[in-house]
């Protein structure tokens, strides 16, 4: 039976990526955003699962107006950085799990939660930037990621969005299905985007820090409740691409806690601002 260990929140501004691939990262505007995320890498190299189910959003980069599924899961055995105008970032390929993948595909299907199955798709800054923040620089001529990832790109771009009480029980329905995969997998969820940030109109740069840390609060402690929150919430409080909270909620909704199980135990939390137009937030759960 294949295992959820543990969730990662973090949010995925481009900028970050840029300030890695660019060598920027010792600078003082960008030192204390990667610091935050010392514990976190020497935690994933000692923790490293067997594959990653990376929930994020694309940004109208493999998908566009023309073609907008709610909730999208990558299937294929590879996917490559996507080229967002300045060409690729200088990453690895992102290794798929097409077995684990159709097999949740399958279940969650059939428990009624309708996914759009992606078998070629290029993986924009929404995966790649938590991914490096997580695992530090690579170059792609010689190391890959620590492991198999499977993307789970969820609309948050283009209303309407999903609900954070759908999010929520997608992660459950998300739980049962890796739970009755037949191989003995260490499987994280990552739940990734956020935290307040408005990027457009009269209050683009709104940051709320207080909402923010309330938010991590009610995550870690009263995740349903949080679910039920409305989207006008996020959009009033944490700005319009604010929204992309609601990611958080399915890798929330997956977690042993909400099923019964024993609380999880808070391994790192660190919140940050600024960093380009956003705050950035993290946190790291696992189950017992
Ligand atoms: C920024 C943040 C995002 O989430 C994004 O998708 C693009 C830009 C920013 O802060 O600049
Ligand atoms: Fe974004």
């Amino acid at each position: 039976m294949a295992k959820i260990t543990a969730s990662v929140y973090t949010s995925h501004v481009p900028a970050i990526g840029a300030a890695l691939d660019l060598g920027k990262s010792h600078e003082p505007y960008w030192q204390p955003v990667f610091a935050g995320y010392d514990n976190s890498r020497q935690w994933l190299r000692e923790n490293r699962p067997d594959v990653i189910f990376l929930v994020y959003n694309d940004h109208a980069t493999a998908f566009s107006l023309e073609l907008i599924p709610t909730f999208a899961i990558g299937c294929a055995a590879e996917f490559k950085p996507a080229d967002e105008g300045w060409g690729p970032r200088p990453v690895p390929t992102v290794v798929g799990h097409p077995e684990l993948a159709a097999h949740i595909a399958q279940s969650v299907i059939q428990d009624d939660f309708d996914l759009t199955i992606v078998n070629k798709m290029d993986v924009d800054h929404g995966l790649t930037v938590p991914l490096s923040l997580m695992c530090g620089a690579l170059d792609p001529a010689r190391d890959r990621w620590p492991c198999a990832i499977i993307p789970f790109a969820v609309n948050v771009v283009q209303y309407p969005v999903p609900s954070g009480r759908r999010c929520f029980m997608l992660g459950q329905a998300i739980r049962r299905a890796v739970e009755s995969f037949d191989q003995p997998l260490n499987v994280q969820i990552w739940g990734t985007g956020g935290m307040s940030h408005q990027l457009q109109g009269a209050r683009a740069g709104l940051i709320n820090r207080e909402w923010d840390n309330a938010f991590l609060e009610r995550l870690i402690a009263d995740p349903e409740g949080l679910s039920k929150m409305p989207h006008v919430d996020y959009v009033r409080e944490a700005g319009s691409e604010g929204i992309e909270l609601v990611m958080w909620l399915i890798a929330r909704g997956a977690m042993a806690d909400v099923a019964g199980g024993p609380a999880p135990t808070v391994r790192h939390r660190f919140y940050h601002v600024p960093a380009s137009n956003t705050a950035v937030g993290h946190l790291i759960l696992e189950n017992h």
